[in-house]
Order: C-alpha cells, then structure tokens, then sequence
C-alpha cells in the first residue's frame, strides 16, 4: 500500500492544521476547507473525481467504512468470550458495562475495560482497514466518556475512556481516514434492555428534559474534545443518538421537538465560541425517517451540514419478507436509502439473516459463501449509488461468523480485498 502514497512536501503542511469538519468529497470542494490526507499527504476521497459520478474509480468520494463495534460500547454478544473469560463478567445479570462495572467495582472495572481498550483495536487494525480500501470508521460512544456529567455514585461506568479515543482517533487520522463519532449510549438509556446503550435498563429513561441536557452537554465536551486535540482532525460527523426507539409516540415526538434542535444547536454553539468558521463545523447527524422515530428534520430551525443516518438490516426488515437468495438480492439491488433525508450514510448494515433460518442449510455461512459474496456486493453498490456509502457493523467480532465481521468476511473471500473490483463483478446483474 505505501507505493500508492505520492509524498509530496507542501501538503504535509496541510497536516499541521486542526478540525477538520466536512464529508468527504462534498465540501473539499469548497474554497478554503481543508483536506482529508493522511500523514503522507493521500487523499483518501480524492476529489478530482467528484461530480464526474465515478464511483467505482479509487478514491472515488464514498464512505467506505466499519463501526469499531464494541469497543467503549461493550455489547457481550460480540465478543462473549472475552467478556466471560478475561472480563469476568461472567454470571447472569451481567449484560451491559455498567452491569459489568458494578459487579468488578472501580478499580478493578477501570483497569478490565481499559485492558480491553487497548487490545480489541490496534493500530495493526488500521492497516489492515486501509489495505482493504476502507476509508472511514465510526466510533460508538458513551455519555460516560465525558466523565464530569456521570452521576457517580448511582451510574457504574469505566473511567478513563477519553484518553483511549484521542489514540485510536489518532490512528484513523495518520491515515487518512475520516471519522464518525455517535453517541451510541444516552443518558438514561435510549431503549430497554440492549447493551449498546451501556446498560441494561428496563425502561428507556433518556427521554426528558434533564437526561437531554446531559446528553447535549456530551455533545459540547465532545466537539470541544476534538478541536483541542490534534489527533482528533478527521473527525468530520458527530451523531447526537444513536437508534432511538422505533415509533412516533411522544417520547419520539418530544425529542425530535426538544432534543433534535437541541444538541444542533450545542455543537454549533460550542464551535462558536471556539471560532471555528462554517466551513469547519462538523456535520451533525441524526437517525434517518426510515428509522421510524419520525422526520428528524421537522422541528430543526437549520440544517446547514446537517446529516442522517440509515441502519440497514434485511434481518429485521419487513421489506425483505421473501426470505430468499433472490429475495434478498432483489430489495439489495435497487436499495435507495437516501429517502428524504440528505445527505445519509448507511452507518450500519451486516450479512445477517433472521434468526429462525440463519444455520439452515440454505444460509449457514460455510456452504453459501457465493451468496453472501453477491448480497454483500449487492448492498454496497446500491449503498454507494443511492447515498453517501456505508459502514459496515462490525469490523470485528468474537462471534466465529464473517456476517457480523468485516474482517472474517475478508478472511472467508466474501468481502473483496479490493473493493472497486465489485463494480465490474455483474453481482446485480438479473436483479
Ligand atoms: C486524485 O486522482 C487523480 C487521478 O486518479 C490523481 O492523479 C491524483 O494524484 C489524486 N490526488 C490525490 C490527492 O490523491
Ligand atoms: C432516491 O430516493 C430519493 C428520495 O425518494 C430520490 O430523490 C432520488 O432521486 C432517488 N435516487 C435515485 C438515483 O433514484
């Protein structure tokens, strides 16, 4: 890969600025924005091309990405084993960080979880993403990584997280990479029962007013967190929750109303008083229509570098209800997810299939790599060509099974190492 990189002096320079905030491909373009380049001066999202809609050509503007899955969001089914065996987070009840935390106590919850940071992404991680042409990660994070709004003595979270970020940030932007951060845990958790939120809770508390303020005062430690801090500069989106619950009921309602313009606002503000200029802000993204919470864009006074967020999986789709090769490739092949909301990103989707016909014979992993090949191929084609690209969930997983790991996928022959070969592989053909 380093025979790609063209050195030259005068862009390096580039490098010795700080927050960075565009998409890719979109806002390079315009005078004055900074560039996305890695330490060698390579342009990842090579703007020559945009607007000539070459998207199959190297550097071709799209998002191209993983989520770093359960790494400051631990969700066990990802990775189980280290989990019971290394963690010790072993026994019943103990689903989700803070259940975990408060079983291991501080200091020994805060030594386990940063043990696990520093072991489940490396930096090897990071050249083995850009040797599979990937261009982008998105980060899944806690409100407890702003350790100042936690409520310590009720709240069981790690310390210490922050530090980690900085690293792993630091990585992704030496090269070149361009960076999402969500807030994947809310305060008072955003649904029930599901570790991407941190915690276990029986019912989801993040809907009112004070959990809104803790989350939108994250959101204004976070952006300040990456303009301060050099290694943050790729960063580029910042999305202010992630899957909220699915319905159009008033909690939804009162968030899109309150909580929606809200953490804009703290971000643009934050950015203000720092004196970053427009063409520096950060976009800030929200769950997408089709996610089902309602129109994200209905009570925002402004848009401006505003983004949305599309999860894609068939799994749970009653748009895939023919639950078969074909049926799949026909919704993957014509899949335009831009929808009303623009510009989306893809920020999720995997290989999964439901739950009752996953170890079938007709779609256990083993005997159908041809198959997954093709719907892989399918989704990302649809995902580069209706929107702004994709993120993989997840890069990796102790799971034993490629549809769930980026990395398996590659290893398995599923995922091409070289990803602009899939233009030409005729996967929709038929379709
Ligand atoms: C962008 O692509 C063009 C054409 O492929 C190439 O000549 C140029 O060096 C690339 N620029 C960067 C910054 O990568
Ligand atoms: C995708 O859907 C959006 C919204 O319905 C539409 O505006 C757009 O033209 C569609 N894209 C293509 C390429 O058909």
């Amino acid at each position: 890969m380093m025979a790609r990189f063209s050195f030259t002096v005068s862009v390096l320079a580039v490098l010795a600025s700080v927050g960075h905030a565009w998409l890719p491909s979109v806002d390079d373009h315009h005078a004055g924005a900074r560039k996305l380049v890695d330490r060698n001066g390579f342009s990842l999202f090579n703007d020559t091309t945009f607007g000539h809609e070459k998207r199959w050509l190297p550097a071709s503007g799209k998002i191209r990405g993983v989520n770093l899955g359960s790494l400051f969001v631990y969700e066990p089914w990802i990775a189980s084993n280290t989990w019971t065996n290394t963690m010790q987070c072993t026994g019943s009840g103990y689903n989700s960080e803070f259940d975990c935390m408060t079983k291991l106590g501080a200091g020994t919850g805060d030594a386990t979880f940063q043990k696990h940071w520093n072991t489940w992404v490396t930096a090897a991680d990071f050249d083995e993403m850009i040797s599979y042409g990937l261009n982008t990660v998105r980060i899944p994070l806690g409100y407890w990584m702003d350790e100042g709004i936690v409520y310590w003595d009720s709240e069981h979270f790690p310390r210490g997280g922050a530090d980690v970020l900085r690293t792993v940030c630091g990585w992704a932007s030496d090269r070149g990479m361009y960076i999402i951060l969500d807030m994947h845990g809310a305060p008072g958790a955003q649904v029930a029962q599901n570790s991407f939120t941190g915690q276990f809770a029986s019912s989801p508390g993040f809907y009112q007013d004070y959990q809104f303020n803790r989350a939108t005062s994250f959101l204004s430690w976070l952006r300040r967190f990456v303009h301060d801090n050099n290694e943050m500069r790729n960063v580029g989106m910042i999305e202010v929750v992630n899957e909220p619950l699915q319905n159009q009921g008033s909690q939804t309602q009162y968030m899109r109303q309150t909580y929606y313009p809200a953490a804009y606002n703290a971000i643009r503000s934050t950015e203000q008083s720092l004196g970053i200029t427009p063409n520096n802000y950060v976009h800030v993204q929200f769950m997408n229509t089709y996610w089902g919470s309602g129109n994200p864009q209905q009570y925002l006074s402004n848009n401006y570098f505003a983004a949305y967020d599309d999860h894609r999986y068939l799994k749970w789709s009653p748009d895939a209800s023919d639950v078969s090769h074909a049926g799949y490739l026909r919704v993957s092949c014509h899949d335009n997810r831009s929808g009303p909301d623009s510009p989306t990103i893809v920020g999720e989707f995997s290989l999964s299939v439901p739950d009752n016909v996953q170890w079938n014979s007709d779609w256990a992993p083993s005997n159908n790599v041809a198959f997954y090949k093709q719907w892989f191929a399918a989704q990302v084609m649809s995902y580069e060509t209706y929107a702004m690209g994709w993120v993989f969930w997840t890069w990796k997983s102790e799971l034993g099974d490629y549809r769930w790991s980026y990395r398996d996928a590659v290893a398995a022959g599923v995922i091409p190492r070289d990803l602009n070969s899939i233009a030409s592989s005729g996967a929709c053909n038929g379709y």
